[in-house]
C-alpha cells in the first residue's frame, strides 16, 4: 500500500511514524515533509497542490491522509481534488472543512443542532465589536485561519480595544469579521473522532498545554506539550461528551449535507455546567497526535485506508492503556517569534523514549538544527502518569539547543 501523508509538523511525523509500525509496512510519501520526516517517508515531485495530485495519480498512491488543515481548506480543497482524481483520501472536502476555517460558520452549525457552546455574536465593524461587548471577560476571535494568533481572551477593556483594533481597523489578518464570545471556565480537552459519513469512533482523549510558561501563564501558542490517556477523564465524561456533542455533530453533519471522513478534533471546556465546545478541527490536534499516537497498536494504514473508503473497522486499531506525555522544546523567542539554526545536541543520548521533529533541518554538516517555533516533540509512555511524566523529562533533558524553551509542568495540571 502507498500512502502520502500531507503537512511537515511534528503532528505529520507521528502520523507517518504510526504507519510505518502498522504489521504490513506501507510505502510513505509526505509532502511539503521535513529532512526528519524524509527518514521515514519519500520526497515526492510535487510544487504545489495541483502537481501534488498529478504525483499522486503517477505514482498510483492508495491513501492521501490530511495532516495539516492548511491544504483541506485551499479554494480547490484537497480531497476535493482528490475526489475528482479518484484517490481516497482521509480528510474532509473543503465544504466541511469550513468548522475550523470559519469560525462564525462552525458556531452557527453548534447553535443549529443544539449543541453546547458559549454564547456569542458576529460582527463586521470597530463599532459592532464595541457595542457588543458587555463587560469583561471576553473573547474575541477573528473569523479565519490565523496561525493560532485570532483568538484572545481578553480580562481588560483595554486589551479588547486594542484586539478590535488589530483585527477590525488595521486588519492585521486580512478582510474578515470577528466573533464576540462568551468567556468559558473550566478544564480544556480535546476530543478525537475518526468520522466516516453517520458512523464515529472516539479516539483516546488528551489535553493540550497552550500557554507558554508554566502555570498556564503569558502567551498562548501552537501547543508547549500534552498527555493523553483513555484515563485522563471519568467515564461519565466521556459519555456525556459523546451523547451532547459527538453524536449531534456527526447527525448534524448528515443533515446539512457536508460529507466527512476524517479526523475530526473537538476542542472541549469542561465547565460546571457540562461539557462545551470552543473549537472544531478537520484534523489532529498537534500536539496532542504526538501523544496519542504512541498509544495506538493494531493496524493503522488499513484502518485509515478503509475508512477512507468509507468502512470503519474500530477493531483494526488498537487503542493502549497506560499514559502518554509530550513535551515541546520550543526556539528562542517563540511564539511571538522564532529563531533558527541553532545545533541541537544529545538526540543521539535519548532512551526509550520517542522524539518527532516539529520544526528542524539538518545543516551543512547533517546535524539537526531548529528551524521553527516548535522544534521538538519528546514523548513517553508509562502505566502511570507519574512514571511517564518521569521518563520524559529526564530523557528531554539531554536535548538541548541555544535558547531552548520547554515547560516544567506539562502533565502536572490534570483533571480531578
Ligand atoms: P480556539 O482557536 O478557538 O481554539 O481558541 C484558542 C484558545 O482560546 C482555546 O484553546 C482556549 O484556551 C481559549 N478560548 C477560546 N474560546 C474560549 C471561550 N469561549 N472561553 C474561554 N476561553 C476560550
Ligand atoms: N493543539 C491545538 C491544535 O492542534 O490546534
Amino acid at each position: 500500500m502507498k500512502i502520502l501523508v500531507t503537512g511537515k509538523g511534528g503532528r505529520e511525523h507521528a502520523l507517518l511514524v504510526a504507519l510505518a509500525e502498522s504489521p504490513v509496512p506501507p510505502q510513505l510519501f509526505c509532502w511539503p515533509g521535513s529532512d526528519a520526516i524524509f527518514e521515514v517517508a519519500e520526497r515526492t515531485r510535487a510544487r504545489d497542490l495541483p502537481s501534488l495530485i498529478g504525483f499522486m495519480l503517477e505514482e498510483g498512491i492508495d491513501l492521501c491522509v490530511a495532516g495539516e488543515e492548511s491544504l483541506l481548506v485551499t479554494d480547490q480543497g484537497l480531497a476535493n481534488l482528490c475526489e475528482a482524481a479518484g484517490i481516497p483520501c482521509w480528510g474532509p472536502p473543503k465544504e466541511s472543512a469550513q468548522l475550523e476555517a470559519s469560525k462564525a460558520f462552525a458556531k452557527a452549525f453548534l447553535v443549529r443542532h443544539g449543541i453546547p457552546t458559549a454564547g456569542y455574536v458576529v460582527v463586521d465593524t470597530a463599532e459592532e465589536a464595541m457595542a457588543a461587548v458587555t463587560g469583561v471577560p471576553v473573547v474575541l476571535k477573528f473569523d479565519g485561519l490565523a496561525a493560532g494568533k485570532g483568538v484572545a481572551v481578553c480580562e481588560t477593556m483595554a486589551e479588547v480595544e486594542a484586539f478590535v483594533e488589530a483585527v477590525l481597523v488595521k486588519r492585521q489578518f486580512g478582510a474578515g469579521r470577528l466573533v464576540v464570545e462568551e468567556c468559558l471556565r473550566g478544564p480544556e480537552l480535546s476530543v478525537f473522532c475518526s468520522i466516516v459519513d453517520d458512523r464515529y469512533q472516539i479516539l483516546t482523549p488528551a489535553r493540550d498545554y497552550k500557554r507558554v510558561r508554566d502555570g498556564d501563564e503569558g502567551p498562548n501558542t501552537g501547543g508547549m506539550g500534552a498527555v493523553a490517556s483513555p484515563g485522563l477523564v471519568g467515564a461519565e465524561v466521556m459519555a456525556e461528551v459523546e451523547r451532547c456533542i459527538v453524536q449531534p455533530t456527526v447527525a448534524g453533519l448528515r443533515a446539512d449535507g457536508l460529507p466527512y471522513r476524517g479526523f475530526l478534533y473537538f476542542g472541549l471546556m469542561l465547565t460546571a455546567e457540562g461539557p462545551k465546545v470552543i473549537e472544531y478541527n478537520c484534523r489532529f490536534g498537534d500536539p496532542e497526535c504526538e501523544a496519542v499516537m504512541p498509544l495506538f497498536g493494531g493496524d493503522l494504514a488499513q484502518y485509515l485506508k478503509l475508512a477512507a473508503g468509507g468502512e470503519l473497522r474500530p477493531e483494526l486499531l488498537e487503542q493502549r492503556g497506560g499514559w502518554s506525555v509530550c513535551l515541546i522544546l520550543a526556539s528562542a523567542g517563540y511564539p511571538e517569534t522564532s529563531r533558527s539554526g541553532d545545533v541541537i545536541g544529545g538526540l543521539e543520548a535519548v532512551e526509550g523514549v520517542r522524539v518527532y521533529h516539529c520544526g528542524t533541518r539538518r545543516n551543512a554538516e547533517g546535524a539537526y538544527e531548529s528551524h521553527g517555533g516548535r522544534v521538538l516533540a519528546v514523548v513517553a509512555q508509562a502505566p502511570t502518569l507519574a512514571e511517564a511524566r518521569e521518563k520524559v523529562y529526564a530523557e528531554a533533558a539531554k536535548v538541548d539547543f541555544a535558547g531552548s524553551q520547554r515547560r516544567s509542568d506539562i502533565a502536572t495540571l490534570h483533571f480531578s
